[in-house]
C-alpha cells in the first residue's frame, strides 16, 4: 500500500508534467483573485477580530488577578513588583529636583506643592479627579453593578484604588461578603453610642466610635508584638477592611439614635451589596436611594492626597497609628466647614435663602442674596475650590442623577438655578479662583429628596466613603514602607532671614 508521502510525491509529479505551465499561471492568478475578494469580504470582519483580541488583551491585562477573588492574595502579589519598581525608581532619580518653594506657597497652606505620594487617585484641575486613571465616568461605565442597578458598586471601586485593576462581577460580590462577615461592632462601641447626648455632632460622635474601634486593631496588636516591619501591610490590610465593613454600623447607629429615636439598625444580610445594607440600616427602602447611596458613596471615596483628610490620615498613619486612629483622625479634619461639612453648609444655606425669598426666586434676588452672603464675609458654600478650575465632575454626576430622577424637585431647581447665578458673581467679586461648584453644592439636595433632610448628619455619609481611598492609600503605604512625615517648619523670623529680607 502506498504511503501518503508517495501519494503525495505522485500528485506533484502528475500535476507539474500533466498541466503545461501557462494554464498553471492563470489558474494561479484566479486563485489570487479570489484570495483579495474573499479578504475585502472577510475584512471588517477579520479587523472586528482583531479589534476584539485586543479589547479581550486589554480586559485580561486588567483583570490580570481575575482568577482570584481574595484581594489579599492580589495585593500579596502587586506589592513586591512595586516596591521593586520605585526602589529601581528612588535609585535613578532620587537626587532630581521636581520644583521650587516658594515663601507665598508657605503662608499659602502649601498649595501647589508637591510634597506626598499618594497612589490611588490624581486630581487635574479642569478635569478633576481620576481614580487609579479612570474619570468618573469611565468608572460609572466599567465598574460592576448591582443586579438591575446602573450605578457602580462602591465595592468595585475599592478595588480598583487598591489594586489598580478593574474588578470582575464575582472580586466584587467575594468583597461585599467580606465586609457583610466583618461587620460586627464590639458591644463597648455600642453602648458608647447609646450614650452620647443628642446635642453631640454627629461626626464627633462618628470619629469618637471609630477612635473607640481601636481596640480591635489587629495592627496595633502585632506592633505591640514585635511583628516584622515587611508584614505591617497584611496588619493594615485587615483593619482597613474590618472598619469599611464596621462603618455603615456605626453611621447608621448615630442615625438611628440621634433621629429615629434609637430604633433597631436590624440585621446585616450577607447577601446585599455594602450600600443596600447601609440604606437598610438607615430606615430607606426605596431602591433608587439605594441607586443614589452606591453613586455617593462611589464618588466622595477619594480626592487625592493633599486634601485635609486624605492629608491627616496619611500624616497619622506615618507615626504607625493603627488604621482606627488613622481615619478617626481624618474625620475630625473632614468636619470641617472648609471641607466635609461643607455639604451640611450648602443645605443650611439653601435653607435661609428659601425661608427669606421663598420658593420661586428671580435671578436678580438670588444675585442679591449671594451678594450679601459675600458681603457679610463669609464663603458661598458648595463654591471654590483648592485645586479644582472648573465644574467638579462629581457635581456633574450628581446632576445627572437628579435630571434622571428628580428633575422637577424645587431644590433640585434652585440649586440649577445657582449653577447660573454664583460663578459669575463669584467673578465679578474677583477673590475665588475658581468660581464652580464642588461636589458639595449638590448632595445634600439628592438625600432631601428622598426623606433625608437631617443637614447635620450629611458629613458623616461623606466620611463613611471616604475611608475607601484614605485606606486603600495607608495600606499602600505600609507597604512601601513609607516613613514619618515630618516637613521642616519655619518661623517668620527664620524665614526673612533665609531670604535675607530686612524685619518690619
Ligand atoms: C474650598 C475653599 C476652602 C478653597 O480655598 P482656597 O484654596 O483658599 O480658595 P481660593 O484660593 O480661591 O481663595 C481665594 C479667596 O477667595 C475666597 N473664596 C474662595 N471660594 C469662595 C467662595 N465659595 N465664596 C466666597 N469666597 C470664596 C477665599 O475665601 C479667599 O478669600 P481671602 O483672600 O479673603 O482669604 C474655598 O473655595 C471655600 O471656602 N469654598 C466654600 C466652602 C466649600 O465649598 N468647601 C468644600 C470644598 S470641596
Amino acid at each position: 500500500m502506498p504511503s501518503n508521502h508517495n501519494t503525495e510525491t505522485d500528485f506533484v509529479h502528475f500535476f507539474w508534467t500533466q498541466v503545461d505551465l501557462e494554464k498553471t499561471a492563470a489558474l494561479a492568478f484566479v486563485f489570487l483573485l479570489d484570495c483579495m475578494v474573499v479578504l475585502l469580504i472577510l475584512n471588517p470582519f477579520i479587523w472586528w477580530s482583531d479589534s476584539q483580541n485586543a479589547t479581550n488583551f486589554l480586559v485580561a491585562a486588567r483583570n490580570a488577578s481575575a482568577s482570584t477573588t481574595n484581594l489579599k492574595d492580589v495585593l500579596a502579589d502587586l506589592i513586591p513588583k512595586e516596591q521593586t519598581r520605585i526602589k529601581n525608581f528612588k535609585q535613578q532619580y532620587g537626587k532630581t529636583n521636581i520644583g521650587q518653594i516658594s515663601v507665598d506657597m508657605i503662608y499659602g497652606g502649601m498649595r501647589g506643592m508637591k510634597g506626598l505620594v499618594y497612589e490611588t487617585s490624581v486630581l487635574d484641575p479642569d478635569e478633576g479627579i481620576r481614580f487609579r486613571g479612570y474619570s468618573i465616568p469611565e468608572c460609572q461605565g466599567l465598574l460592576p453593578k448591582a443586579p438591575g442597578g446602573e450605578e457602580p458598586l462602591p465595592e468595585g471601586l475599592f478595588w480598583l484604588l487598591v489594586t489598580g485593576q478593574v474588578p470582575t462581577e464575582e472580586q466584587v460580590t467575594w468583597v461585599s461578603k467580606e465586609w457583610a462577615k466583618r461587620a460586627a461592632l464590639p458591644s463597648h462601641v455600642v453602648t458608647m453610642l447609646d450614650n452620647f447626648p443628642t446635642n453631640l455632632h454627629p461626626m464627633s460622635q462618628f470619629s469618637a466610635a471609630i477612635t473607640a474601634l481601636n481596640s480591635e486593631s489587629s495592627f496595633a496588636r502585632a506592633y505591640s508584638e514585635g511583628v516584622h516591619k515587611s508584614k505591617y501591610w497584611e496588619f493594615a490590610y485587615e483593619d482597613s477592611m474590618d472598619l469599611i465593613a464596621k462603618l455603615p454600623c456605626i453611621a447608621a447607629k448615630i442615625y438611628r439614635n440621634l433621629y429615629r429615636e434609637g430604633s433597631s439598625i436590624g440585621a446585616i444580610d450577607s447577601n446585599l451589596d455594602w450600600s443596600h445594607n447601609f440604606s437598610n440600616m438607615l430606615g430607606y427602602s426605596d431602591a433608587q436611594f439605594t441607586e443614589l447611596m452606591r453613586l455617593y458613596l462611589t464618588i466622595h471615596s477619594d480626592h487625592e492626597g493633599g486634601n485635609v483628610s486624605a492629608h491627616t490620615s496619611h500624616l497619622v498613619g506615618s507615626a504607625l497609628s493603627d488604621p482606627y486612629l488613622s481615619f478617626s483622625a481624618a474625620m475630625n479634619g473632614l468636619a470641617g466647614p472648609l471641607h466635609g461639612l461643607a455639604n451640611q453648609e450648602v443645605l443650611v444655606w439653601l435653607t435661609a435663602l428659601q425661608k427669606e425669598l421663598g420658593g420661586e426666586v428671580s435671578d436678580e434676588k438670588m444675585r442679591d442674596y449671594i451678594w450679601n452672603t459675600l458681603k457679610s464675609g463669609r464663603v458661598v458654600p458648595g463654591y471654590g475650590h483648592a485645586v479644582l478650575r472648573k465644574t467638579d465632575p462629581r457635581y456633574t454626576c450628581q446632576r445627572e442623577f437628579a435630571l434622571k430622577h428628580l428633575p422637577s424637585d424645587p431644590m433640585f431647581k434652585m440649586v440649577a438655578q445657582l449653577y447660573k447665578i454664583v460663578p459669575n458673581v463669584l467673578l465679578e467679586q474677583g477673590k475665588a479662583k475658581n468660581p464652580w461648584p464642588n461636589v458639595d453644592a449638590h448632595s445634600g439636595v439628592l438625600l432631601q429628596y428622598y426623606g433625608m433632610s437631617e443637614m447635620n448628619y450629611y458629613t458623616v455619609l461623606f466620611g463613611v466613603s471616604r475611608a475607601l481611598g484614605v485606606l486603600a492609600q495607608l495600606v499602600w503605604s505600609r507597604a512601601l514602607g513609607f516613613p514619618l512625615e515630618r516637613p521642616k517648619s519655619m518661623s517668620t523670623d527664620g524665614l526673612m532671614t533665609l531670604v535675607g529680607a530686612k524685619s518690619g
